[in-house]
């Protein structure tokens, strides 16, 4: 196992990682590793050459393991290290997880995002206050975070949030969800302007209805609403993509190694949806 393990939730260290970065290696970070969309940019970055930190809460261990055991199998070098990217030195810690394992700091993908399924009216404060820690404060952190170590490393370096199609066009039951999309996708666009002047840029990627546990989640929650059948509720928002299929995680992926390579390099500011034509920005 190349894998991490540490004594808090709020605290992530790297292990001696078997497979260490090589010299020269550029070294991406992605957060909510350990499954789905996450899962597969992790992977995907593994393929790019890039030394990948997986990253996600303790209480995803296996995940992250099984997620860096599959990019060395594939070839690649990758690194578990756990984070709560709702506390900032957690995420300090990661990086400096990350920089210890590589040597430095070149991609960050802040992609760990949670949902909640509910009518306005029937929110309480905590929840309210949970999806705005997670989505919104853990990209906050992240985007920081990154930034520092890429300014004081003094050559650029590609931050990358994970919006949504609800970044531009609300659902609702998604309403709070929907507005920390909305934050994420303000905040991509300020710290594109803040920070252009150090080589960064800042991007999010905005996926339309992706088969993950996330849209387990939703499709049961709006099931339930709808007096529905599991399943229903995806099978009729799928109805409005025009590529004709639900999105699979490696179509995000495809997206965010764009977004990581030089190839993006004069792409700064925007959220990119990756949603098979239901929304049109
Ligand atoms: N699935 C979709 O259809 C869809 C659509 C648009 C946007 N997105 C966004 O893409 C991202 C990934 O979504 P997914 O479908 O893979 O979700 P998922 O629930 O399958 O995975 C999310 C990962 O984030 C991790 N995570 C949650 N809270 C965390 C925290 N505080 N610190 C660190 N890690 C944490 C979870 O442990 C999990 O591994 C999210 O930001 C989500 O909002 C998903």
């Amino acid at each position: 196992m190349h894998t991490t393990s540490t004594a808090a939730e709020t605290q992530s260290t790297v292990e001696a990682a078997r497979s260490a970065a090589p010299e020269g290696q550029r070294v991406a970070v992605v957060t909510g590793a350990a499954r789905g969309i996450g899962e597969s940019i992790a992977r995907r970055l593994g393929r790019d050459g890039l030394h990948v930190i997986v990253a996600d809460l303790l209480s995803m261990q296996d995940g992250i393991d099984a997620t860096v055991d599959e990019i060395i199998l594939a070839g690649g070098t990758a690194t578990g290290v756990t984070v709560d990217v709702t506390e900032e030195e957690s995420v300090a810690a990661l990086i400096a997880a990350a920089v210890e394992a590589g040597g430095h700091l070149d991609v960050f993908v802040a992609n760990a995002g949670i949902a909640q399924v509910k009518e306005l009216l029937d929110y309480d404060a905590e929840d309210f206050q949970k999806i705005l820690d997670v989505n919104v404060t853990g990209v906050f952190n992240s985007y920081r975070q990154a930034a520092k170590q890429m300014v004081a490393q003094g050559h650029g370096g590609k931050i990358i949030g994970a919006a949504s199609i609800v970044a531009f066009r609300p659902f609702a039951l998604l309403g709070p969800y929907s507005a920390t999309k909305w934050a994420v996708r303000g905040l991509t666009q300020a710290a594109a302007m803040e920070w252009a002047e150090h080589g960064i840029t800042v991007n999010a990627y905005g996926p339309g209805i992706v088969g993950t546990a996330m849209w387990d989640l939703i499709d049961e929650k709006l099931a339930a609403k709808n007096g529905q059948q599991r399943g229903e509720a995806l099978a009729e928002n799928a109805a409005s993509i025009h590529l004709g299929r639900v999105s699979v995680p490696d179509d995000v992926a495809k997206m965010v190694s764009y977004l990581a390579g030089e190839d993006s390099d004069y792409v700064t500011g925007q959220t990119l949806l990756v949603d098979g034509g239901i929304q049109f920005s």
